[in-house]
């Protein structure tokens, strides 16, 4: 978007149905209010987080010191001395007082399987599971891979994990036996918890079967995969090392004392894509995380007591973790667990969802709406969504249009719209509007939350960018309690991708401006990560994954631009001599990226190339193929500096047709 189209976006004020005294009075009730607030938190961190760890979340232990370190050293902690649980605070302490209260629906694949869990009932199945953990030897620090689907036995994975002190490590359910090999070995995991089968869109998915393939052959540590029966369907078994989920826990009490973690002990690690290299298992510590995950829930979505929150975010990516799992239950909200998709079976399956539970906050990507907008309005009649009161987005920029619609159709101009921006690394939002508080402009995230110091920084100089309008690099000026910790086992490689490249700040990795209002247009990454619906993909992995297969030479790919996914991937890629372009490679070639890291990162168009411009000491320019593939031929600048200028117009051909 450029500056010109951003000025006609018409500016949206907090709709008065939200300060009315039928609803509950939101948390901050003014942009006034929230800017006296966000400069207390920035000025004063120490007494603004320090104030609110001690009221929010429980400590077996108190901490001394509210915050210590600082970004030039990359040696941040929080809540130094302090000690807690992740689970008993997300758990035990609701199931204490309010054990009849709902903590989790879960919307089965069908929509007719809705199951209701209490706090009381889920304080003793994550006992039972922390039980069996224990029972199969884990200890505190241990690393725990889960590999499970959409069902509230995930969520129960992660808490009794939390609980016995081990640091869970969750994979998605859609990446590959390879990738997950990966992240297994990384992590020296010794257990994997993970479920016969997934069910999603009326399809069986074969986790337990991806656990087996990836474990095949290969030397891991894992001593015992842990397997929740979700579907019945047989499958092999590993005599010795696998486990079934329902007759472990049926030998053990449904009582496990929670383990005292120090603050700064980790909570978890998520591995992430980043521009170069194998994926990073970022490291979150506990207290830092759960104070960002449980005050960025109350405010950005505006969580009063009685309400009903659903995120469709799958847990295993980093909202799963904040908004679905830790965010919600650490405020002791009823979270609801939807195991299906947006169009099963039927594109109305959201609205029949927020209809049917009364659904007050409801958390979706912009690829989904996109999707939705595009079958058309029909799917939204009749529904009765006038139990919302905040909708959000996250994972990507949202385009003016699809926000529109969003606001219109789902949120009948009556809920506040919050696009959310955030990262893996970030463990909690860090840029959106808050619901009674933030006027809106749709494609912009709007202002920086609590303790946040977003700066706009010149890519080339590093220094601070005060012009407004002028795209720079973000850059986050201050720690904040649930920014990650470390890369596990390479602390080298977290300093030199987030807090060298700008010495004194957390480098993002997004480009961004500032409008004349102090509003934030993030505008896309500037490294070689592509957002594909909201998943986050380097280019080397799939460069690498291309590369495996015997007929490929070299391999670029690049993002281009997508009217539904946001980004999507296109390959180049030449053949080694005396391989014939045979038929059937354009598949083999999808084939291999899907079997080596997963479906989604399938690319959407391959292109068979004599060669790839490069400059002459053999560096493929992949920004020629981006602005080729996105129609800016035109703009492509001097390419005299490449070993073979003539390439150029081979590949426009290749990529336009004949000119
Ligand atoms: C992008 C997802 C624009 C951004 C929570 C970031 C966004 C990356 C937004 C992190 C948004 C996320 N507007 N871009 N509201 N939210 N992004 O780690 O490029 O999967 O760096 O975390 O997604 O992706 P990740």
């Amino acid at each position: 978007m450029t500056v010109a189209d951003q000025e006609e976006i018409k500016t949206h004020q907090v709709p008065e149905r939200l300060l009315s005294s039928s609803l509950p009075t939101p948390h901050v009730v003014s942009l006034d209010a929230y800017r006296k607030l966000w400069k207390e938190s920035v000025e004063d961190p120490d007494k603004f987080f320090g104030d609110r760890a001690r009221e929010m979340l429980t400590w077996s232990k108190p901490f001394q010191t509210v915050r210590h370190g600082s970004l030039e050293e990359g040696d941040v902690a929080w809540f130094l001395e302090g000690e807690l649980n992740a689970c008993y605070n997300a758990v035990d302490r609701h199931a204490l007082k309010t054990p009849n209260k709902v903590a989790i629906i879960h919307e089965g694949d069908e929509p007719d399987q809705v199951r209701k869990i209490t706090y009381g009932e889920l304080l003793r199945e994550v006992s039972k599971v922390a039980n069996v953990l224990k029972n199969l030897g884990v200890r505190k620090g241990d690393n725990i891979v889960v590999y499970m689907p959409m069902i509230p036995e995930t969520l129960v994975a992660l808490l009794a994990c939390a609980r016995v002190g081990a640091v869970h490590s969750v994979v998605f359910a859609g990446f590959s036996a390879e990738s997950l090999r990966d992240r297994v070995v990384d992590s020296s995991a010794r257990i994997i918890l993970t479920s016969d089968e997934g069910r999603r869109g009326g399809k069986n998915i074969a986790t337990k079967r991806i656990v087996d393939d990836a474990l095949r052959d290969h030397q891991t540590h894992v001593e015992h995969v842990v397997v929740y029966q979700r579907t019945g369907t047989p499958v092999p078994w590993v005599q010795d090392r696998d486990v079934w989920w329902h007759e472990e826990t049926a030998k053990v009490r449904s009582f496990c004392p929670p383990e005292p973690m120090n603050a700064e002990d980790p909570l978890f690690l998520l591995y992430t894509s980043g521009s170069t290299g194998t994926p990073k298992g970022i490291q979150h510590s506990t207290g830092g995380y759960m104070l960002g995950a449980m005050l960025t829930l109350k405010y950005v979505f505006d969580y009063h007591e009685n309400d009903v929150y659903a995120c469709m975010a799958d847990v295993g990516w980093i909202t799963g973790h904040t908004y679905l799992t830790y965010g919600p239950l650490l405020n002791g909200a009823t979270t609801v667990v939807f195991e299906s998709t947006p169009t099963y079976p039927n594109p109305s399956r959201f609205w029949d969802l927020i209809q049917k539970h009364k659904i007050t906050q409801f958390y979706t990507a912009p690829t989904a709406i996109r999707a939705l907008r595009r079958l058309g309005d029909q799917w939204l009649e009749g529904y009765d969504l006038s139990s919302l009161r905040v909708i959000g987005s996250v994972g990507e920029p949202i385009n003016p249009e699809a926000w529109d619609w969003y606001n219109e159709k789902v949120g009948k101009n009556q809920c506040a719209v919050v696009d959310t921006y955030w990262q893996t690394e970030t463990g909690s939002i860090i840029v959106s509007p808050l619901p009674g508080a933030t006027p809106t402009k749709p494609g912009s995230a709007t202002l920086p939350f609590f303790g946040i110091k977003p700066i706009i920084l010149d890519p080339t100089s590093g220094k601070e960018l005060n012009q407004v309008d002028e795209t720079g690099v973000l850059a986050i000026a201050q720690p904040w309690p649930s920014m990650a910790r470390t890369v596990y086992n390479n602390h080298h490689r977290f300093l030199e991708t987030y807090l060298k490249p700008y010495p004194g700040y957390y480098f993002t990795g997004d480009g961004a401006s500032l409008d004349k209002d102090g509003y934030i247009w993030i505008r896309g990454r500037v490294d070689d990560v592509i957002n594909v619906s909201g998943h986050r993909l380097s280019t080397a992995e799939i460069e690498s994954a291309l590369v495996h297969h015997e007929a490929v030479a070299e391999a670029a790919v690049i993002g281009g631009h997508d009217d539904l996914t946001g980004q999507c991937i296109h390959a180049f890629v030449s053949l080694k001599p005396h391989v014939d372009t045979a038929d059937g490679l354009d598949k083999e070639l999808t084939l291999q990226v899907r079997k080596i890291i997963g479906p989604f990162a399938s690319p959407k168009r391959i292109y068979v190339v004599q060669d790839h411009p490069k400059t002459r000491s053999g560096k493929i320019m992949r920004r020629i193929l981006r602005k080729i593939v996105n129609g800016e031929q035109d703009q492509l600048g001097d390419i005299s500096t490449l070993a073979d200028p003539s390439v150029v117009a081979v590949l426009i051909e290749k990529v336009h047709g004949p000119q």
